[in-house]
């Protein structure tokens, strides 16, 4: 018996016709031989046996090769806009995939927020955002991403286009989705849906489910290192003051974020908003702002407030005034950590300042803002997660606040996000409705 003769048999059955199952053949041929010719190499703990595959690694290597034959994917093309659009659109293309009971090919994502302008989106895969391996590990047994290269038979596709426009309702859309969990598509190795943004518009799954795919989303280490220095950089700024204040040093002081949308971009839309929706609760002027704000009860004073801005903003000193003594608002420039964000793209900066919004102890938003809105939907995953019960107690950890919203006391009105809403229209548009 020998090497040629070994690498033409059939693998268990399976004709031996693609490149990663004739490896595993090969290694269990090379180990069949070793243990027919030197018997003795098996259970003889003399020899050193790292350098050979052992019997649990073919086990693993035949497993994850015949795991990887049954396997079927999901093609989705570039995600595009904003980083809450992104995310958005990510995690449908992950629950589309999860219902087709398929695995969701690593997508493009977009550095860039020039959507309007084709070539100007710059496409940047998945892993070069955040941690494939670790999206895998955490959303085990939900949903799961591939590698191009998993793909056997790169032809055999179908296309799925899914419709736009007024008639392509949400429920044609969804039973679009159905029939191609059903034959004949199933047999396909990879469904690729096309279309324009397939997945900004139409939404069938519960918040639930998406904040289960956001939870698995973990930047990549250096980007999560910046998110660090940016952290660190803000508690400093906080123990600095409460030595000053005479207050015992902490090891880490808390801090408190506010995504504080006053830019005149936003003041348009949601003067639109508010017009269109006949409410009045959308826009805050950062006068309203600061002053609930400074009202909300029990926070340890002095504290560090954290402004999230737009970048307009960081020359306008008028947002740094007027807070109420003992709440001492940074931004990035004040903070001197421009120059972490400036070195990265768009995609990245909102990233970390996601990242930071998410860390506070106190977090306060809009509740019309998509940003404001995903971070409260992952800080809600995460007080259910260290089982607190009454999530809207008004001495709750890590509580997170609308500033659109009157409270109590004429503070903003404690925010969590419904984790039994139907689906995540809420997030996606803005509410006033915010469950506590
Ligand atoms: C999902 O796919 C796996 C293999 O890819 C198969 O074993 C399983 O039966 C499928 N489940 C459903 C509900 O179709
Ligand atoms: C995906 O496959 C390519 C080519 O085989 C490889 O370079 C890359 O590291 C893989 N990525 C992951 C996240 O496994
Ligand atoms: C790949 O898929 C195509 C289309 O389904 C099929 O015609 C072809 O035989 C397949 N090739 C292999 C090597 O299985
Ligand atoms: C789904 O399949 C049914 C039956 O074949 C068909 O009538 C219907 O138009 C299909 N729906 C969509 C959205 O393609
Ligand atoms: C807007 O709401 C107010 C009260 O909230 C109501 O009196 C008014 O009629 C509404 N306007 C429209 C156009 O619906
Ligand atoms: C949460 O959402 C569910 C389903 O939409 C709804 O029935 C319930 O009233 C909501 N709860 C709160 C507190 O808004």
């Amino acid at each position: 018996m020998d090497l040629l003769q070994c690498k033409q048999l059939r693998f268990f059955g399976i004709p031996l016709n693609c490149l990663p199952c004739k490896c595993v053949a090969l290694a269990v041929c090379v180990l069949l031989l070793r243990a027919l010719m030197f018997p003795a190499f098996f259970g003889n703990n003399g020899i050193d046996q790292k350098n050979f595959l052992g019997i649990r690694d073919i086990e693993i290597l035949v497993n994850s090769d015949l795991h990887r034959r049954n396997q079927k994917f999901v093609e989705v093309p570039q995600i595009i806009w904003g980083l809450n659009n992104q995310k958005i659109a990510f995690a449908r293309a992950c629950l589309t995939a999860r219902m087709l009971n398929r695995t969701l090919l690593m997508p493009s994502l977009s550095a860039s927020l020039f959507y309007k302008e084709v070539d100007l989106l710059q496409p940047i895969l998945f892993d070069k955002v955040f941690q494939f391996e670790k999206f895998n590990s955490l959303c085990e047994g939900f949903v799961q991403l591939a590698n191009f290269s998993d793909v056997l038979n790169r032809t055999d596709v179908v296309e799925l286009e899914k419709g736009s426009g007024r008639r392509w309702t949400i429920e044609r859309d969804f039973d679009q989705l159905r029939n191609f969990s059903k034959k004949p598509y199933d047999s396909y190795e990879v469904i690729r849906i096309v279309g324009k943004n397939p997945f900004l518009w139409h939404d069938h799954w519960p918040a639930k489910d998406y904040a289960k795919v956001f939870e698995c989303l973990v930047l990549v280490e250096d980007v999560l290192r910046d998110a660090d220095k940016v952290v660190s950089r803000i508690r400093e700024v906080g123990k600095e003051a409460k030595t000053n204040d005479g207050s015992q040093s902490l090891l880490s002081a808390p801090y408190v974020a506010v995504h504080m949308r006053v830019e005149k971009d936003w003041m348009i839309h949601c003067k639109n908003l508010e017009r269109k929706f006949n409410i009045t609760e959308i826009c805050s002027s950062k006068e309203q702002i600061m002053e609930r704000v400074g009202n909300i009860k029990g926070l340890d004073t002095p504290v560090t407030v954290y402004l999230a801005v737009a970048d307009s903003l960081l020359e306008d000193k008028s947002i740094l005034g007027g807070w109420k003594e003992g709440l001492l608002p940074f931004e990035k420039k004040k903070l001197g950590v421009v120059d972490i964000y400036k070195q990265r793209p768009y995609l990245f900066q909102s990233a970390i300042d996601y990242e930071v919004c998410l860390r506070a102890d106190v977090f306060i938003g809009n509740s019309f803002s998509t940003f404001s809105s995903l971070v409260v939907l992952d800080r809600t995953q995460k007080m259910i997660n260290m089982a607190i019960s009454d999530l809207c107690a008004p001495s709750v950890r890590w509580p997170s606040y609308a500033y659109n919203l009157l409270g109590e006391s004429n503070g903003p009105r404690l925010w969590v996000a419904n984790m039994s809403d139907s689906n995540l229209q809420s997030i996606s548009y803005g509410s006033n409705q915010i469950s506590c």
